[in-house]
């Protein structure tokens, strides 16, 4: 799909990835709304890139879907969704302090994964009313996994257990939309330098980029952003998980 013309909706977008995400948009010719927190920069960064802000949590999932539906009429269409807001929490499945809470780990499948999915099928829905381009397509639905879906760490079960869903239903997803014209991938990142990881200073960070084949370090959010380029730019790219990661593979530790 080209970028240029094309409205998207970027979710998380006031900082990080998705920020950066929202930039490679507006520099291809693309129209931007942002959904992010209302403590969030989103205001700010929206006004910076010519876009609209709409605040929202995205755990609130009824609020999530007016917060959508204001962006897409805002923006009169919509043509590429990226997901980004997420997070997670250490704990393990056994501690000292006994059995890992239900609610914590229910909290970061909603925040990650219920979320991610809530976003995707409303998305799904305003998609399919766009005229099909002269390739078939509607729309593309970028979600944000890690290579903690695949190996992850101790203390990560929600986070790898939300992650390794959005993975997981990327495919499944990618063949329901698929006769509407609607794909959808996901981006499985590394360590980036984003939010709270960029005040990591270089000397932590060093070891937490080790195991990696090449480069040792962190990724940059522009790198994600330029996944996520080629991701809309890409027809054949459909129902998979791409791991951005500079051949890392998570020790247990
Ligand atoms: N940074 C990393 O090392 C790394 C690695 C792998 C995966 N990820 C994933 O990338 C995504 C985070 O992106 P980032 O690293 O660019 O982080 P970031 O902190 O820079 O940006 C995340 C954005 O999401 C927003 N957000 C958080 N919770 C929200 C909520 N409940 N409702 C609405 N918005 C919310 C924040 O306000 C923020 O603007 C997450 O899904 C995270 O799991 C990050």
């Amino acid at each position: 799909m080209e970028i240029k013309g094309k409205a998207a909706v970027i979710v998380g977008g006031a900082s990080g990835m998705a920020k950066a995400t929202a930039e490679m948009l507006v520099r291809e010719g693309g129209r931007v709304s942002i959904l992010d927190l209302p403590t969030s920069k989103g205001e700010e960064v929206a006004k910076q890139l010519g876009g609209t802000f709409h605040p929202c949590d995205v755990t609130d999932f009824a609020g999530t879907e007016a917060a959508l539906a204001a962006a897409c009429d805002d923006l009169g269409a919509l043509h590429v969704v990226c997901n980004t807001a997420g997070g997670g929490i250490v704990m393990r499945t056994l501690s000292k302090k006994g059995p890992h809470p239900l609610e914590d780990f229910q909290r970061v499948i909603d925040l990650n994964l219920v979320a991610t999915f809530n976003v995707a099928r409303l998305a799904a829905a305003r998609m399919n009313e766009n005229d099909a381009d002269e390739g078939g397509e509607r729309g593309v639905i970028i979600n944000t996994a890690s290579i903690a879906a695949f190996e992850g760490q101790i203390g990560q079960i929600a986070y790898t257990a939300a992650k390794a869903g959005i993975a997981g239903m990327c495919l499944t997803m990618a063949r329901d939309l698929g006769s509407l014209g609607i794909r959808v991938m996901a981006i499985a990142p590394s360590l980036f330098l984003t939010g709270l990881t960029s005040m990591v200073p270089e000397e932590m960070a060093a070891p937490l980029t080790a195991g990696a084949a090449f480069p040792k370090r962190m990724g940059k959010p522009e790198e994600y952003a330029r996944v996520a380029q080629a991701i809309i730019e890409t027809p054949m790219l459909n129902g998979s998980t791409i791991r951005l990661d500079g051949g890392q593979r998570f020790q247990p530790k």
